[in-house]
């Protein structure tokens, strides 16, 4: 790689369609990235009346929206579409009917341009997020994904060498807020809603259950995560615990206003508590000088907040992603495409998207 790339990123792996453009510099401790052009196309809109994405709806938008917004990045940034070095794709996980939409786009402008052709590990490019535009960090580093489709906890050695200490059991931390936000009767997408509604709440309120996972093999307690049982003390507390025949006691308009934000902000206390006692059990395991997060839940105010403050009490350092980088982006695709195109990898055209991340399975 020559010392300064510009690295086009497509991002189609669920319901935003986005393209982006990275300045990539090699330096001796690291690679920095610059963003010229970061560009979403969100269909929430489409997927708003389902309550959730409806794959087929996905895929056809990503056809239509994926050249506009390739073609927006590049003028964005002030370029020609010549002047890029390389083409990096999000190409797993997601919904496979739109990874394909973005994977062969990607493929056929690396193929025209002649430029190296990167699938990026989505889970990977969200691990990576708070080091966009930032200076480079320590490692080893725990990682942390919180989003709508993925909570896990990683040893990263290096950008390159990650390994799964844990992760959730059931839910996925964002698509718990989405659920919780649905048992509220607030809108879609839910997580950015719950966590407006909560911040009027008292969070003492109710107090929400907070697992504990059993024990590994060698009996130290597991790193692992679960929040479907939280999901269900809220729905619980908002309709009244079910009677076999006669449903739900309560309707959700049941609640007052004040009740509503005080359940939304007992539920994101447990649900932000367990991920700390999780990050206190790993720190203790595996010390570490850095902390990565990154991915939707991310965002949450209450989540940022109590991060910082960990990281404080145990003098980590923090890189938390800018607002727009939590949520599904292709500067972060780009921008970790770049960390691979600097230790000389590249994948062959003939490479397959797959609804699986490749470090799902990476336990240590
Ligand atoms: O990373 P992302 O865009 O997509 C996946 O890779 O899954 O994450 C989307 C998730 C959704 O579940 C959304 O509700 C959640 O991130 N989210 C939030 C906030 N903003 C987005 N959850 C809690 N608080 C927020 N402010
Ligand atoms: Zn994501």
């Amino acid at each position: 790689m020559p010392d300064r790339s510009l690295i086009l990123g497509l991002e189609t792996s669920c319901d935003e369609t986005a393209a982006a453009v990275v300045a990539a510099e090699r330096s001796e401790d690291g690679v920095r990235t610059r963003v010229l052009a970061d560009v979403v196309a969100t269909q929430h809109d489409l997927h708003e009346t389902y309550r959730g994405v409806v794959p087929e709806i996905a895929s056809r938008a990503h056809v239509e929206r994926i050249l506009p917004v390739v073609r927006e990045a590049v003028a964005e940034a002030g370029l020609d579409l010549r002047a890029v070095d390389a083409v990096a794709v999000g190409h797993r996980p997601g919904l496979i009917g739109s990874l394909v939409v973005g994977v062969a786009a990607a493929k056929a402008l690396a193929w025209a341009l002649e430029v190296p052709f990167l699938g990026v590990d989505h889970v990977a490019a969200h691990l990576h997020s708070g080091l966009i535009e930032a200076e480079p960090c320590a490692f080893p580093a725990l990682g942390l994904v919180l989003s709508g489709g993925h909570t896990s906890l990683f040893l990263m050695r290096s950008t390159r060498t990650i390994e799964r200490l844990g992760g959730t059991i059931d839910d996925a931390i964002g698509e718990a807020f989405d659920k919780a936000a649905t048992t509220l009767g607030l809108g879609y997408p839910g997580g950015p809603l719950l966590d407006r509604l909560a911040r009027g709440g008292r969070d003492d309120a109710v107090a929400f259950p907070i697992p504990r996972l059993g024990r590994d093999e060698e009996g130290r307690p597991r790193l692992d995560f679960s929040f479907s049982g939280l999901k269900t003390a809220l729905l619980y507390a908002v309709r009244g615990v079910p009677e076999r025949s006669a449903g739900f006691p309560r309707a959700v308009d049941a609640l007052d206003d004040a009740r509503r934000a005080d359940l939304a902000a007992s539920f994101e206390r447990a649900a932000v508590e367990q991920v700390l006692r999780i990050l206190d059990l790993a720190i203790e395991r595996k010390p570490a000088p850095t902390l990565l997060v990154g991915g939707g839940a991310s965002a949450n105010t209450r989540l940022r907040a109590e991060l910082e403050r960990f990281a404080r009490r145990r003098s980590i350092d923090l890189r938390l992603p800018r607002m727009a980088w939590c949520v599904d982006n292709a500067a972060m695709i780009a921008a970790y495409a770049a960390h691979r195109l600097v230790a000389g990898e590249r994948d062959p055209l003939s490479l397959a998207p797959s609804p699986h991340s490749a470090l799902a399975e990476a336990r240590p």
